[in-house]
């Protein structure tokens, strides 16, 4: 209705307008046509009374002929008449005629612009005819005619043009305004539909598309959008420079006030009991390292299982704590397992299925349906305490690793609208592979909760959507990377991991030379020894046993580094409650034994083996003092060591193995990349490194450093969250032009 006032109005006025200002013009030219019928009305006239006037001018009764005038005037538009025997003589004339009219004078009102004569009653039309006769061969007829008439038919015409202009001003709005209203309604509707993919594009299953014709129309439509989005995306993001501040940043604008949840299996600050005492260790982890300026941005929520020993001492009421302790700015939610829970979903089918059946390194998955139980309880009782922590019926939920297969689904139950970002850390198999999981639809099933699921690589990408086609009932969309199931959409992305940078300060505090000095005198080193370094959790899938035996094929064929190289190998226990995991570390400990058996004797040992936990300033000390980095794994989804090291080398030098089978050897070309399968390769990568010269060790250096300080652990967790919010974006948008799928 306000349109239509909006709309109406104006054209009124304007056709208003018009019609005042076509009206003179419509007078003009119709006193044009009146003076012509006047001018033919006087002709006539003066024919019809030529002879009866005759007669009586004949006769010479001017009474007579007086009489004959008025009652020819008595017509209402004749005003007067008169009759001019001679230019000379007095005009024989009805009292009404005006006194401007003299006989003398007639010619100034035969010329037609003349005809009118203003008077007070209204302008008068003067016509002078001719009435030659013998007797008076000059005579003539003076007819005046009145022409108020004009004037009053001319007010009319005025009248009647504002009604006409009126009348159509209310028709054409009223048409324009119907128009309008259906065109809108329909585009309204087109464009909902084209927005659910209906109507135009059609689903399967629905009604056949009326306009089958638009279809491509609609779908490049759908694709500009598309790609103009990511191409705002993309510009947008090429100029961020990412740091926490960044994260910051998108979580105030483009996620501003969300909830934003992570759920990891390890928690961020472990409280353990040591004697009276309590002590806060923090994992040294890069998804820790990644997460929790988002955590400490928007006072979130960090959901994890409380494995420490204090952990339940220092918790409140609701099994939460805030942390950081020295600076609370968010907080922990500890979830409590049983030892069963533990054995059965950690140890059992996260790290005794899942983890070797992901990794392919030679070590059988073992699948129990106990420990799946556990696993299937295990997510659940997470999913529960996801639902208790959510704020907003939409919160924002990072679920992290292999830990959690089950849990996006199973959060959706509860939070239908959440936006469920899960990431993969580990590699993703081939289908063959993968198949061997007996709930291997179950897993999958539950992945496809998620909104997104990032991965490493594209690989690990390519990976999933072809389990997901080979084994599931879902519909791939290859070129949007994107897996439909029960209904709902999941993106799949590729999200590569890195490290914090620049580094924290005090890691780089000590200037390489001390570093070097120092680790080789606390080794019994000569200082002038060459020195490599591998730091990992002493896990299988590492490649450890493999890198010994490159270092011992390198000294092997190339002797002279025997008693002038020695490999420091730092190896964190971890899942020391796993068979397969003591039964590695007695064979890596046997191995570097054996090695250093064979060659120890002419001088310092080629392998220096320490079994322990080390802080992250200690291994950033070894990082700095070494010749070079040693990274074998046998498949890896990302591999942050290899990071790390290139960030400790702020004076550009040291070189970096770096095995095929890491996620980071798609992204570290400049590294010496190897098979660790293949000894003699990795001897020959050996024996390089410790023979490169300084510039080609910077030249690679500089440009790997280029590289991590640009793709940063802030970007990873940053694309994941720009990507959430576009999502969401388009989710509200969808719903409100009427799709009710999220
Ligand atoms: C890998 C996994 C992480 C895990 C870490 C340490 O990097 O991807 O999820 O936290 O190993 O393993 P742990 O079993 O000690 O947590």
């Amino acid at each position: 209705m306000r349109l239509s006032l909006r709309f109406v109005l104006p054209l009124m006025l304007a056709l208003a307008g018009i019609a005042y200002a076509v009206a003179p013009l419509v007078d003009r030219l119709t006193l044009t046509w009146f003076v012509h019928d006047l001018d033919a009305r006087s002709l006539l006239v003066t024919n019809a009374i030529q002879e009866p006037l005759q007669e009586q001018l004949a006769a010479g009764k001017k009474a007579k002929i007086l009489e004959f005038f008025n009652r020819i005037t008595r017509d209402e538009r004749l005003f007067a008449i008169g009759y001019c025997v001679s230019p000379t003589a007095k005009a024989l004339a009805t009292r009404s005629l005006p006194a401007e009219i003299h006989c003398a004078e007639l010619d100034r009102w035969v010329e037609p612009r003349n005809h009118l004569l203003p008077s007070d009653k209204g302008p008068l039309h003067v016509t002078v005819q001719p009435m030659a006769s013998e007797a008076a061969p000059e005579a003539r007829l003076v007819l005046v005619q009145d022409m108020s008439f004009v004037t009053r038919r001319s007010e009319e015409t005025k009248r009647y043009l504002f009604y006409l202009f009126m009348g159509l001003a209310a028709v054409v709005s009223l048409i324009t305004v119907i128009v309008a209203q259906l065109s809108w309604r329909g585009w309204i509707a087109g464009m909902r539909a084209l927005l659910r993919g209906e109507g135009l594009l059609r689903q399967p299953g629905s009604a056949p598309p009326s306009l089958p014709g638009f279809k491509p129309i609609a779908r490049d439509l759908q694709r500009l959008i598309r790609d103009l989005e990511s191409d705002v995306h993309a510009r947008d993001e090429s100029q961020i420079t990412w740091s926490p501040e960044s994260l910051r940043g998108i979580l105030r604008g483009e996620l501003r006030g969300e909830d934003v949840l992570v759920v990891s299996n390890r928690e961020p600050y472990i409280h353990q009991r040591r004697g009276d005492r309590i002590e806060v260790q923090r994992p040294a982890s890069g998804v820790v390292t990644a997460l929790e300026p988002i955590m400490r941005a928007c006072s979130g929520t960090w959901i994890a299982h409380g494995s420490g020993s204090a952990d339940r001492d220092v918790v409140d009421k609701h099994d939460r704590v805030a942390v950081p302790p020295e600076k609370p700015a968010y907080r922990i939610r500890r979830v409590w397992l049983t030892p069963e829970e533990e054995a059965g979903y950690y140890y059992g089918f996260a790290n005794e299925g899942l983890w070797p059946l992901c990794h392919i390194a030679h070590v059988r998955p073992t699948f129990r349906s106990g420990d799946w139980s556990h696993y299937v309880a295990v997510n659940r009782k997470f999913a529960k305490a996801v639902a208790d922590e959510a704020k907003t019926k939409d919160p924002i939920v990072l679920v992290q690793d292999y830990h959690f297969a089950l849990l996006p689904s199973m959060i959706r139950e509860e939070l239908p609208e959440a936006t469920v970002i899960t990431f993969w850390h580990i590699p993703w198999p081939n289908p063959e592979s993968f198949a061997i999981c007996p709930w291997r639809d179950e897993v999958l099933a539950g992945m496809l909760g998620s909104s997104i699921l990032g991965f490493h690589t594209q690989s690990h990408c390519n990976n999933f959507v072809d389990t997901v086609d080979r084994f599931i009932e879902a519909r791939v969309d290859r070129a949007a990377f994107t897996v439909s199931f029960g209904g709902r959409l999941t993106a799949v992305r590729r999200y590569p991991i890195s490290i914090a940078w620049p580094p924290a300060a005090e890691m780089l505090e000590k200037p390489v030379a001390d570093c070097r000095s120092n680790l080789r005198q606390l080794n019994d080193l000569p200082p002038e020894h060459k020195l490599g370094i591998g730091v990992d959790r002493l896990d299988y899938t590492k490649g450890i046993v493999e890198r010994f035996r490159a270092i011992e094929r390198l000294l092997e064929l190339n002797p002279q580094w025997v008693g002038r190289f020695t490999f420091v190998q730092i190896a964190a226990p971890t899942r020391t409650g796993i068979e397969e995991y003591q039964h590695h570390e007695a064979q890596v400990r046997a191995m570097a034994t054996r090695i250093n058996g064979r060659f120890a004797r002419r001088g310092p040992p080629p392998i220096v083996l320490k079994v322990e936990h080390h802080e992250p300033r200690e291994v950033y000390e070894y990082f700095r003092a070494a010749d070079l980095c040693f990274v074998s794994s046998l498949h890896d989804g990302m591999n942050l060591v290899a990071k790390e090291f290139i960030a400790a080398r702020d004076d550009d030098r040291g070189v970096l193995i770096l095995s095929q089978f890491t996620g980071a050897a798609r992204e570290l070309p400049e590294a010496l990349i190897v098979n660790p399968y293949d000894a003699e390769q990795c001897a020959a990568a050996l024996h390089l490194a410790l023979t490169m010269s300084a510039d080609e060790q910077r030249d690679r250096m500089r440009l790997m450093r280029g590289l991590v300080a640009e793709y940063n652990v802030f970007r990873w967790a940053g694309r994941m969250l720009l990507d959430a919010a576009a999502m969401r974006r388009r989710s509200r948008l969808e719903k409100k032009t009427g799709r009710a799928e999220t």
